[in-house]
């Protein structure tokens, strides 16, 4: 693998809205992400990508970009980012911006534009179609929700396109105006000192063209846009063109939201000439959702599915690039609820979690709060929920004939807003995350899982975490825990997770991911313990014996 300066990166995701409110209206900020850098450099994390900061009017928290070239107010002033962009430099940190070009808010001027002229110049930035409610071009239902054809206002005899929500138009990237458009964007960021971007749902932005209808697959009579994706070709075309006007030439870091690429194309993803460093696994995200609705989805994974998906991803990525990996993020409940059972849910199962996705071949990505063991939200009722996903998929759920109580207890496993409450900081009021009322309401265990308790305990999530950064940037160990092969290690046997980092020492993980504890056999001498999330560790003649959710990473001879 020709080596890249993020290789041996390790990255954080910030929620801006929810990370740290400096002015006290309830909302997150640049000041406020500003005053938590030394946090952050201290837990041992590099690159921090940024979710959308950009003017909007935040119908999907920013997913809906109304200028790409301006700060939203809530979140503070271009001065603001400028400023956040040198301390982060300062402190050898990157910064990367969310870049979210399949769409655009409705009310971003070359919408507007479109809106008022549809035959003029703008009119082709868009998907715009003379049609009605009763013959619409194509049935493909968004991903939240409904028909993804839109009156355009003021245009009973046209339509537009938008595969997410009808404030999120999307944009025809078979325009060339569009495409220089989106290039000039990234390169004005670039130029300001950015690191790079995280590539938000970049798969939806090559439509199968003349639109057309698929199987209805719900009683909705829409059809899911993954059979529009899988039968659309061409989207590397973009993506190569895209790379090469504006990322390559900054050498810019670029991870891409691609969740239904096929198998023969990792290498164009993410190879030595992909269209991006890097992607993230989703394979555990997407482990277990139905076709029909979050309804009718696996609210958590046992250890042995979640093991089957980390371990067919390192072996179908090989050495081909790095993927990134994570536990959760903005669109996802806690890592922590998802993939721990709520019964083995504690204190070692949440480190012994940590240090099997950390440790595995890829560039490691936390998710605010993440490193504290944030876990989901025991919401009481719809009304404390604000994602428009989290609505529709209860909508969704009621059709299928759930009675309304069973329908939230089922979609509310999945809510977005389970990962969106704000940072846990510490137990005064609000979690310390603001002196005002909160945009959201915070989770009521801030009280025993925040920040300032874990700083003061050599036993917390928290100091496990700076653990596992410090020991991937260990010198001895570094060229192994970067580059090494991935190999399983004893798959079969069950809740146990085992594999090698090969490299040019030998890294041996292991994870009894059950409460009993379990002998296993070693396949050769202990060099050295490189990390415990338990006291002490059993190491007998021929193996080891673990204790319940005990997890190690052993130097074998
Ligand atoms: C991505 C984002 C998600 C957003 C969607 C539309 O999946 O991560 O939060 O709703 O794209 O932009
Ligand atoms: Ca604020």
């Amino acid at each position: 693998m020709k080596k890249a300066w993020w290789h041996d990166k390790i990255a954080y995701q910030i929620y801006p809205k929810s990370f740290y409110d400096s002015n006290g209206d309830g909302i997150g900020d640049l000041p406020g992400i500003i005053s938590k850098l030394d946090y952050l450099k201290d837990l041992g994390v590099d690159i921090l990508w940024l979710s959308p900061i950009y003017k909007s009017p935040l119908a999907d928290q920013g997913y809906d970009i109304a200028d790409y070239y301006s700060i939203d107010p809530r979140f503070g002033t271009m001065e603001d980012m400028e400023h956040l962009i040198a301390e982060a430099k300062k402190r050898d940190m990157y910064i990367l911006m969310d870049l979210v070009v399949n769409h655009c808010s409705d009310e971003h001027e070359w919408f507007q534009k479109a809106s008022a002229d549809p035959d003029g110049e703008y009119g082709n930035f868009f998907y715009i179609e003379d049609t009605n409610d009763e013959r619409r071009p194509c049935n493909w239902r968004s991903y939240f929700g409904g028909s993804v054809w839109e009156p355009l206002p003021g245009r009973p005899d046209k339509q537009y396109l938008h595969v997410f929500h009808k404030k999120q138009p999307d944009l025809n990237w078979e325009n060339p105006r569009v495409r220089e458009e989106v290039y000039k964007n990234i390169r004005w960021w670039m130029e300001k000192g950015l690191g790079g971007f995280r590539i938000d749902a970049i798969i939806n932005i090559k439509k199968k063209l003349p639109f057309a209808d698929y199987p209805v697959d719900r009683e909705d009579g829409f059809s899911d846009i993954g059979n529009m994706l899988a039968d659309a070709e061409g989207v590397g075309e973009f993506l190569g063109e895209m790379a090469r006007e504006a990322f390559r030439p900054y050498d810019a870091f670029t991870v891409g939201e691609v969740c239904n690429e096929k198998e023969d194309e990792i290498k164009n993803f993410i190879g030595e000439d992909g269209y991006f460093s890097s992607m993230f696994d989703f394979c555990g995200t997407c482990y277990g959702k139905s076709d029909k609705g979050w309804y009718d989805s696996k609210p958590y994974l046992t250890p042995e599915e979640y093991k089957s998906c980390i371990f067919k991803t390192q072996k179908k990525v090989g050495d081909i690039g790095m993927v990134s990996n994570i536990i959760e993020n903005h669109d996802e409940p806690r890592g922590v609820s998802h993939y721990i059972r709520p019964e083995d849910l504690c204190e070692d199962s949440k480190k012994l979690l940590a240090g099997v996705y950390f440790l595995l071949k890829g560039m490691p990505f936390l998710y605010q709060g993440q490193e504290i063991g944030m876990e989901n939200v025991a919401f009481e009722s719809l009304g404390d929920v604000d994602d428009i996903s989290t609505l529709d998929e209860y909508q969704v759920a009621l059709k299928a004939g759930m009675k309304p109580e069973e329908a939230f207890k089922a979609v509310i496993a999945f809510s977005r807003d389970n990962a969106r409450t704000p940072m846990q900081w510490n137990d005064s009021e609000n979690a310390g995350f603001t002196v005002g009322t909160p945009w959201l309401k915070v989770n009521p265990n801030y009280k025993s899982i925040n920040v300032e308790a874990q700083e003061k305990s050599e036993a917390s999530v928290l100091s496990f975490y700076k653990k596992l950064t410090a020991l991937r940037r260990d010198p001895e160990y570094k060229e192994t825990l970067v580059y090494g092969d991935f190999e399983a290690y004893l798959e079969e046997e069950e809740n146990l997770i085992g594999y090698y980092r090969i490299g040019d020492r030998k890294v041996l993980v292991l994870a009894n991911f059950q409460k009993e504890e379990r002998g296993v056999k070693l396949p050769g001498e202990v060099r050295k313990i490189l990390i415990n999330n338990q006291e002490g560790l059993d190491i007998n003649a021929g193996g080891v014996v673990l204790s319940g959710f005990q997890m190690v990473a052993l130097e074998i001879l």
